[in-house]
């Protein structure tokens, strides 16, 4: 079969997307599959009908790449695609109402809401520590953590949306944990790592060789483990995703079990060199070939 690998695009996570992207063409030429590589730009539907592969793997990060919008095309074109549908990207690049989806299905997440960049930059608009983040984007691009009240409120920049996200920050340690398919056949829900770092797990730390440091599986309580593993499949579900997944946490270990909350899904996890979801699923024993077939073979419209 001839797959598409649709990489770069205009977010801002592109860098991260054409490294995702190349890691899976040169998998997926391992594997046997014939190759094309499209760079998603605006011409992405008509390089879409000349190439009429059989599949499209989406590598795409970010907005219009992870948001619903180039799944809307793909439904459109009746191309089999890879990862989520419509409504699941869109609905788990949307931070707050992710929230309102985990909380309904009973999965504890931290108290936040939206607000006006202006008006998070005239005053605190919740009692510090909190995190200031756009809610539509992913790799930590813009988040802002306020400490104390003391610091004053943030200076949000200029590529800050208008509307932003504000969110109690939830101290702890970083757990994450990848979910391949929730189907009685299918891996399921993999393991947890815990992720290291010397400051905050930011754009650096995530993508830079030794920026942090992955502990797999986790050194945690086997409470705390199966815990991930459920949360992680539920979330998968709450939003109705498709194929590969990762649901982000935080846990306060003082608090035990009642420390440990969502933060996020990601419906177009990293599949970089320095990503968690290849390096689950090789722990798995599954390699990132097979897990780039296994993502081929899964895909639907
Ligand atoms: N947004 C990045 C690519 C991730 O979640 O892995
Ligand atoms: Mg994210």
């Amino acid at each position: 079969p001839k797959v598409a690998v649709l990489l770069g695009g205009p977010s801002s996570e592109r860098e991260v997307s054409l490294s995702t992207g190349r890691e899976c063409v040169a998998a997926l030429r391992g594997e046997g599959y014939q190759v094309e590589e499209i760079d998603a730009g605006p011409d992405l539907p008509a390089r879409l009908a000349a190439s009429q592969p059989d599949v499209v793997f989406n590598a795409l990060h970010g907005r219009w790449g992870e948001d619903g919008c180039v799944q809307g095309l793909l439904e459109w074109l009746r191309l089999p695609y890879t990862h989520s549908g419509v409504l699941s990207s869109a609905l788990a690049m949307d931070k707050e109402r992710t929230k309102d989806a985990f909380r309904r299905a009973g999965l504890p997440v931290v108290p936040s809401r939206l607000a006006r960049a202006d008006e998070v930059r005239a005053g605190h608009v919740m009692d510090p520590p909190y995190v200031v983040k756009p809610y539509n984007e992913g790799s930590s691009v813009g988040v802002y953590l306020v400490h104390d009240a003391a610091d004053g409120p943030p200076q949000l920049g200029p590529e800050m949306p208008d509307v932003v996200m504000v969110e109690r920050f939830a101290p702890g340690r970083e757990l994450t944990t990848a979910v391949v398919g929730d189907g009685p056949d299918d891996p399921g829900a993999l393991c947890v790592t815990d992720i290291l770092t010397d400051g905050w797990y930011d754009y650096d730390a995530k993508y830079k060789a030794g920026g942090s440091r992955h502990v797999l599986p986790a050194d945690i309580p086997d409470e705390i483990a199966s815990a991930c593993l459920d949360y992680a499949l539920r979330a998968h579900r709450a939003l109705g995703c498709r194929g590969v997944t990762r649901t982000d946490f935080r846990w306060d270990e003082a608090r035990g079990l009642d420390g440990l909350v969502l933060l996020e899904l990601n419906t177009q996890p990293g599949m970089t060199p320095t990503s968690l979801v290849p390096e689950q699923a090789q722990h798995c024993g599954m390699s990132f070939g097979a897990l780039c077939r296994w993502m081929v073979e899964d895909a639907s419209w």
